[in-house]
Order: C-alpha cells, then structure tokens, then sequence
C-alpha cells in the first residue's frame, strides 16, 4: 500500500498531559565544573568572553560582553539592530529559562505589507531596506541580562565591544565574502556603505574597520541601559531615519519593546534531559518532537540508508507542524504541549514505511504549490554563517547558550546615520502569504502571518543537554537547517562521541518542502544515495557546508570540560 501524504489528514489528537517546561534541572546541583569555557563564532568575541571571566564576571557577564562583540565583529551576523534567544541556566538556583529577545513587528505592520497591487508577494521588500526590519530585541536582552543575572556593570561588560567598534578590527575572509554579497544592498544606504564598504566596495583583508558610531550607542546602552537606545537621540534617529527610508516604525515601537523571560521547552530521550528554545522559536518543540519519533522508531540502533532514511522521515513530519501550527505564543495559541507529546509523536509515525519515502503534501493550508523563493541563477550565500551562536560555561556552573541573529547577512543593509546601527530583516521570517516560502524556503499559515507587534517564527535552537555522565551546551546558525543540525549533534551527544564530533559530523537536512533530502558534500555516499533514491527520495547536493556550531561539553563522569569550535568557521574555544 502507497503511504498516505503528509498533511492530508489530521494529526491524532488526544488529552495531553502538560509536560514540565520549567526547569528545575533533573540531577540536583552538584559542585560546579573543574574549568570555564567559552566557544564562539569569532576570535575577538571568545576573547571578549574570557576577559570578562578573568575580571571576575559570571558567564551571564561573559555572555553580555560576548553578544556586544558578536555585534561588532560579525555585523553579518547578529548586531543591535537585531534579535535573539538566550538559554540560561543559574546554578545557584538550579534555573533554566530563555531570555526572548526577538524583533517584533512594528505596530504599523499588516499582512499585505510586502505585497504588490496584484497581491504577489516582493521578496525584496522584506530583506532589503527599513522597511524589512522588525523592532530590535538585542539592546533590550544585554540590559536583561546584565541587570538581572550579572555580577559585573555593563559599563565593563561592554567595554570589549565599545573598544572593538572604536579602535577597529581586522577585516576577515567571512566579511569580505558577505560584504560583497551584500554589496548593492549596503551601497543603497549610505551610512551603511561608509561603514562597511570602503568605496563602495568589500575593505580589503586585513583592513582596520572602526565603527565610531556604533561605539557611541554601546556606550550610551552602557551608561543609560535600555532607554540608551530605546528613548531619547538615538530611539529619534533610529525612527527618523526608518520613515525617511520607506519603513514604518514609531517612538511607541521602541519605547514599548520588552525582552521577556519564557520558560524553555524540555524533554528526555535516551537519559538525556534536553533543553531548547521555546516559541516563537519553532527549535525547542520541533527538537522534542523530532526525538519522541526516534525514540519510537527505537532509531538508535539504526546504521547507514536507514538511519538516514528514519531521520529524514522524522525531520519532514516536524517541520509540517512547524508550518501549520508554530508562530508567536503571545498572539497565536501554539499547541506545544500536543507537540511535544511522546503519544503524539508516535502518532505521527505510525505511517513510517522502512521501506519508502512519504511525499510531502500540504493539503491544510490553503496554499499554491510550493515554488523556488528565488531564481537558481542568484548566487546564494557563500556558508551560512550569517547569525550566530555561542557557549559559555563558568566555574560555577552557570551557562549559556545564545543564538542571535539580524536574519540575512548584513539584515536590511540599512544603516540610520549617526547610530552605527545595522537593522535585521527578520520581518522575512513572517509567513507573508500562505505557503509562500520564506528566503529559507520555509511555509507557513495563520500561526505565523505578519500583525502588529507580532514576534516572527524563528529556528533558533540554543540548547542545553543534560545526563549523569554531563552537561551539553551547543547551538548553531543556519536559517531553517538549524533545528536539523542541532538533533544530529544532540544525537552525537547521546552516543557519547566527543564534543569535536558533534561540530564536525557531515550533515544532512529535510524540512518537509521543498520534499528534497540536502546534504553537505561527504554526507552521503554514493550508495547511501542510490539507497536513499531508491526509497524515493528526492536528493540535493549542496556545493558547500553549512552550519557553525559552537559546543562546551562538562565531562561530569570524567571530571573536565571539553569545547569545540566547528571547523566550517572561523570561530574558536576555549577552555581555561
Ligand atoms: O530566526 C531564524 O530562524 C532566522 N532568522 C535565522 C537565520 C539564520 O540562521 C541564517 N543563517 N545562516
């Protein structure tokens, strides 16, 4: 018998227990860890982290002075213009909670914003320009972080990303590689060129590139905290500039952003308690999700094609959900405990065929057929190491995970002059119309639709894992890859490979449309591709690796720290 389309019939249902998403941690507190360790996307950044430690900061003051140089080194990346998620873990209390700090739509924003008089829908209008930029979290989120679980002010926890805008840093390969992707884009705004560009072209390697307005703003969050940019000259400028532009936000939009405190989503597979962001980031239920499936298809005794063919099974099945029922918890009511729920995933399974692909339909949400977001002559970006992750564990055993993001390499490319602010385009994570992919290729519905004050539907997955034999902290960027990237390192973790495993394993990734199995270059053999084919997987070979994960792992049964940099980067860890 053929299998039945995905999508064609709805889900099981069922009474759902409420499953525990506050996290007290499972094991009780024990003595903290043997060392500190930081691992991050850049050098300067991890630097930034370990001073701070060596000045007596906590990894939540680590992590402030880590995510300000992020923004600073890798404007590609992550930056004050943009957002993010923040797993941390407080070992005095045994805490686990997530710091939101995602961009919300400005309260100006509809639906129909990135549409044409004929409803098409214009790519361009949600990446390029102000008028694609949601209302930036991570100002907010430093200032959480610092006034609520660091030890240190942020006058010094800032200061490695206010001396790195000032005095400059050295111009990498990655940079230079996005900035001339981005390059029409920046030229567009002219306080963006003469930041990033040097006559409107990528600054050569090596290039000293100073920021002298962006070190005004951190200093002005340093010393005012969130009203330093929420209010007052640079809230005006940041406006100002975003109306001139053609984009829609207001004072209110500003002056009324919160980062909010959200309790993570967890579960177990395989004696590990897992931790991982909670909507509006799709990471955490999909993870969840992803690994009750195996755990019914008792997947970890799976080898070669079927493992393959098992994972690819389950990744399609989750991201379907992730579609149809994920968006903001705040305006949207997102089943989560359903979701995560071991009986709903073998529900979802129960149709698994060992033997043959299941087609991917959306049958659902009223929507066309899926369609290529871009025309195949476009040059994609060269790694997807636009967003960043990074880890930080210290003596105490407090941590953090944080992934943060200004979406698109250099977000919007649009610069307000005399901020030194980059402003994301993250409003292109909005479903704009059903089914419509998003520039990941992602769909979506109602859950996700663009509204005023909406916080968009991320893939952000900071995540910790946690077992008797130790403690895991890891992310990765990689648009909607990275909830795929994260369960093959989670499964790296729970058999017990060593942390340069879980950042260095070729990967593979299914996200149930476009219906194609993509893999990095040594991922698949050629006869796990012919295996794979002949199940009736569609297969994409990507050109290039994807992903940057940065993992710490605690070795509690060994007694050390271990931590990892992925090699596909330029990111480096440390352990003290
Ligand atoms: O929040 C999200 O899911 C995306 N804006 C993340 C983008 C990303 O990871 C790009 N990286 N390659």
């Amino acid at each position: 018998m053929p299998p039945s389309p995905l999508g064609c019939r709805l889900a099981p249902l069922g009474i759902f227990l409420a499953i525990c998403l506050i996290g007290q941690s499972p094991a009780a507190e024990q003595t903290g860890p043997p060392r500190a360790a930081v691992a991050s996307a850049h050098p300067a950044a991890t630097r930034a982290g370990i001073d701070i430690l060596a000045a007596g900061g906590n990894a939540f003051d680590a992590a402030v002075a880590v995510g300000a140089a992020l923004a600073v080194v890798e404007p590609y990346s992550s930056g004050l213009g943009g957002g993010g998620f923040w797993l941390l873990h407080r070992a005095a209390d045994a805490r686990t909670l997530m710091i939101d700090a995602r961009e919300r739509a400005p309260l100006a924003a509809h639906r129909a914003m990135y549409l044409d008089d004929q409803g098409q829908f214009v790519p361009e209008r949600a990446l390029d320009g102000p008028l694609a930029a949601g209302i930036p979290g991570l100002p907010a989120a430093l200032t959480h972080l610092s006034t609520r679980y660091g030890r240190l002010p942020l006058g010094t926890t800032l200061a490695p990303a206010i001396a790195l805008a000032r005095d400059g840093f050295a111009v990498d390969r990655v940079y230079r590689d996005y900035a001339a992707f981005r390059r029409d884009t920046l030229r567009a705004s002219p306080a963006a060129a003469a930041q990033f560009l040097v006559d409107g072209e990528p600054p050569p390697p090596g290039h000293l590139l100073r920021q002298p307005d962006l070190a005004a703003t951190l200093d002005a969050l340093a010393r005012e905290g969130q009203a330093g940019f929420y209010a007052g000259p640079i809230a005006e400028r940041l406006v100002t500039a975003v109306r001139a532009g053609g984009g829609i936000w207001t004072a209110d939009d500003l002056r009324d952003y919160q980062a909010i405190e959200r309790a993570p989503i967890s579960g177990t597979y395989r004696g590990w308690h897992l931790v991982s962001a909670a909507p509006p980031s799709s990471g955490g239920v999909l993870l969840i999700a992803m690994l009750n499936m195996l755990d019914t298809l008792d997947a970890a005794a799976l080898t070669g094609t079927e493992r393959t063919h098992a994972l690819v099974e389950v990744m399609r099945r989750a991201y379907r959900d992730r579609a149809r029922s994920l968006g903001d918890p705040d305006q949207t009511a997102v089943p989560v405990e359903q979701l995560t729920h071991p009986l709903y995933a073998a529900g979802l399974i129960r149709d698994f065929d060992p033997r043959r692909a299941t087609p991917s339909r959306l049958a659902d949400l009223d929507c066309a057929p899926w369609t290529e977001r871009r025309p195949a002559d476009q040059i994609p970006p060269p790694e997807s190491h636009h967003t960043t992750h990074f880890s930080i564990l210290d003596r105490d055993g407090n941590r953090v995970a944080a992934t943060l993001s200004i979406n698109y390499p250099f977000g919007s490319g649009f610069v307000a002059p005399g901020t030194g602010v980059l402003l994301n385009d993250e409003m292109d994570d909005f479903s704009a119309q059903p089914g419509v992919p998003n520039v990941y290729g992602l769909v979506g519905g109602e859950a996700n639709a663009i509204a005023p004050g909406r916080r968009m539907l991320s893939s952000m997955s900071p995540t910790f894992l946690e077992s008797e034999q130790g403690i895991a902290i890891l992310g990765t960027p990689g648009g909607s890859r990275i909830i795929t990237m994260v369960l093959q390192s989670v499964l790296a973790v729970t058999e017990g490979a060593p942390v340069t495993d879980w950042v260095t394993r070729p990967r593979i990734h299914h996200q149930f449309l476009p219906d194609r199995i993509q893999f990095e270059p040594d991922a698949l053999s050629a006869a796990d591709q012919a295996a794979l084919a002949a199940k009736g997987h569609r297969l994409e070979p990507l050109q290039r690796p994807f992903g940057n994960m940065q993992a710490i792992f605690w070795d509690r049964a060994h007694g050390r720290v271990q931590a990892a940099s992925d090699p596909r980067g330029i990111g480096s860890a440390w352990v003290e």
